[in-house]
């Protein structure tokens, strides 16, 4: 198996290249004056027209030029005869924008996965925002809520999985079915008279309870502090905040530190690593690495 790695995922394609026992082929990238890209692999020895080859890039930071540079570099290797490609894109972006919400909108989530896809064999991402757009067999969604709660459950007791919308439930209850844990969903209601909006769990009573809120992103992280307010309100004990994509945008870090959460777990999935205490990363490399041998031996 050859890799072939991308800017934001070089450090996590080199170990996935000694856990593959594969080589890795090197890209040269230069940025022209104007700001576009230009790649070349260095393919010297290999032979891309009969083995297998893994692109891995994740696309964040920087989402457009990493998504330029992962297809330049996947017609690349298509030029240079590469039949057999798996594209390892742990973090996809524009997903959330999975329908058209307003008239004249994209699907940009359809609009991505349909540029990834073509002339690929296999694509791999991880938790994506709606499994949905992925409808083609082709692409494999890999859950990481079992390895998050894992690391969670260091920090609280008898914990309830709580997914902060509807939307979140599957990943929450994979979580905590993995660990034999109760789980619920929060809905969001808006009183028609006042236009307070308050939050409840759907089923579970969480007073005194410790709480795992488990979600896909955090971005500015307004959903989650809203999430933990709430929860705080109805008598939570204590909160940690796990997801599989941590991208922590404006200042969302110390937005939900101040929202009286504990610890944030986040899945190792970009080319960035935020360093501050509250914050603990889970590798996913040894997870990437069991799914790449599964779908490559089908
Ligand atoms: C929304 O449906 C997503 O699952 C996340 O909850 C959302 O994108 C998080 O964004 P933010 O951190 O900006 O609230």
């Amino acid at each position: 198996m050859l890799i072939v790695p991308g800017s934001n995922f070089r450090t996590h394609a080199l170990e996935l290249a000694k856990k593959l026992s594969a080589k890795i082929l090197d890209v040269e990238k230069k940025i022209f004056p104007d700001g576009e890209i230009y790649v070349r692999i260095k393919s010297t020895g290999s032979n891309i027209r009969e083995d297998t080859i893994l692109i891995a890039n994740t696309m964040y930071p920087d989402q457009n030029s990493s998504l330029i540079e992962t297809v330049l570099i996947k017609d690349a290797v298509l030029n240079m005869g590469g039949r057999r490609i798996i594209l390892v894109v742990p973090y996809l972006p524009y997903m959330r924008q999975d329908k058209v919400f307003l008239e004249g909108e994209p699907v940009s989530a359809n609009v991505i996965i349909n540029i990834l896809s073509e002339g690929i064999e296999k694509g791999i991402t991880v938790d994506v925002h709606n499994p949905e757009v992925l409808k083609d067999r082709r692409w494999t969604n890999v859950l990481v809520s079992d390895v998050l709660v894992n690391a969670a459950l260091k920090y609280v007791s008898n914990p309830v999985i709580i997914a902060p919308d509807k939307g979140a439930f599957e990943r929450a209850r994979y979580g905590a079915n993995t660990h034999g844990l109760e789980f619920d969903y929060l809905i969001k209601e808006r009183d028609r008279v006042t236009g307070n909006v308050s939050i409840k769990p759907r089923a579970l009573s969480i007073e005194g309870r410790d709480i795992i809120i488990i979600d896909d992103i955090i971005s500015t992280g307004g959903t989650i502090a809203e999430a933990v307010r709430f929860l705080a309100r109805l008598g939570a004990r204590r909160v940690v905040v796990a997801a599989s994509h941590g991208l922590m945008v404006k200042g969302a870090i110390d937005k939900i530190r101040s929202a009286g959460v504990d610890k944030i777990i986040l899945a190792d999935t970009l080319g960035v690593k935020y360093n501050d205490p509250i914050i603990e990363y889970v590798d996913i490399i040894d997870k990437l690495k069991d799914v790449i041998e599964e779908v490559t031996q089908k």
